[in-house]
């Protein structure tokens, strides 16, 4: 099966097709995404948040982008896999950010990378997509930077603010990445924005108007309970059904209801017995044991057969 490209991607926006775009951080969820038909899968730097507990996405390492990339590498035939570059692997320069980027392209699998900041990361974006890197961008509330903005705000509220979210992914756009994000921005802006960008714009906390839409996994399953974004819409109560889940296994567990015989292995009879011959009594006493062994294995090799439930217990001669 072939994967998205960019270059579908950017077809979908000039046919007017909506994107979606979701977050995925493991082999099973990417795995289920795909088979949902999402077109492309971010392995995005909430993995520090939503998976790994962190308070904020500095924490994350190039080594976790990796490690969970290429597992969504893995999980995804069909989707376009794009791996966010986490706090400090591309804030020095465009060559660090090409080692880091090339790493991570390496050995994910993945088909592009995703970076925050506008006109300050003009310049990397440019260098990695003359290298053959395709970038996102990632414009409006960037939160690599929560410390420098003071927290999780709307971004672009006033002319000037907006007219910077403007110009920010403006400057992607020349810099040749081939979509942008744009995270909690007023709705009229990232309207505007979409409308003057050639490029797709992938809205979070952005409104309807972008060429599509992305949601990180956990806020719309549910299951993140710390904090849940206004724009984040739960589409299932992920955190009460999976809790509801694991209590019942803890109950049935504890009332001897798990597991059924169905649930079982058996083993034949006869080895049964003779098992119970080397251990007569029970102690620990197994000097019979290799006497016992020896006469089972010198049998004439008649294969011995499961107790009819197909467990993997049959014993060649
Ligand atoms: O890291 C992430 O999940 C993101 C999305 C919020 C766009 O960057």
């Amino acid at each position: 099966m072939r994967r998205v490209t960019v270059t579908d991607l950017q077809k979908m926006r000039d046919n007017g097709q909506r994107i979606t775009m979701l977050t995925a951080y493991d082999y099973p969820m990417a795995k289920l995404a795909d088979q949902a038909g999402v077109p492309i899968l971010l392995v995005g730097d909430t993995l520090g948040m939503v998976v790994l507990g962190y308070e904020s996405t500095l924490p994350v390492t190039v080594e976790d982008m990796i490690h969970h990339g290429s597992a969504v590498v893995r999980g995804a035939e069909r989707a376009h896999i794009v791996v966010d570059m986490p706090f400090g692997s591309y804030q020095r320069g465009w060559q660090d950010a090409m080692d880091n980027a090339a790493r991570i392209m390496k050995q994910t699998g993945c088909g592009s990378v995703k970076l925050e900041g506008g006109m300050r990361s003009a310049e990397t974006v440019q260098r990695l997509v003359e290298a053959g890197i395709p970038v996102m961008g990632h414009v409006g509330l960037t939160p690599q930077s929560v410390n420098t903005v003071g927290g999780f705000k709307v971004q672009g509220k006033t002319p000037r603010e907006a007219v910077a979210v403007l110009q920010d992914a403006k400057a992607l756009e020349d810099a040749g990445a081939y979509a942008v994000v744009l995270e909690t921005v007023p709705t009229a802006l990232a309207h505007m924005i979409t409308q003057r960008l050639r490029v797709p714009t992938i809205g979070i906390g952005a409104g309807p108007y972008c060429s599509g839409q992305v949601q990180v996994l956990h806020d719309m399953l549910g299951l993140y309970q710390d904090f849940q974004p206004k724009h984040a819409r739960r589409f299932i109560e992920g955190a009460d059904i999976v809790r509801g889940a694991i209590t019942e296994y803890r109950e049935l567990v504890e009332a001897g209801e798990f597991p059924t015989a169905a649930e079982s292995f058996y083993m034949d009879d006869r080895a049964l017995a003779l098992i119970e011959r080397m251990t007569p009594r029970a102690s620990d006493d197994m000097s019979d044991a290799e006497q016992v062994l020896a006469e089972w294995d010198s049998e004439d090799g008649e294969a011995v057969q499961p107790a009819g439930d197909g467990s993997p217990s049959r014993r060649s001669g």
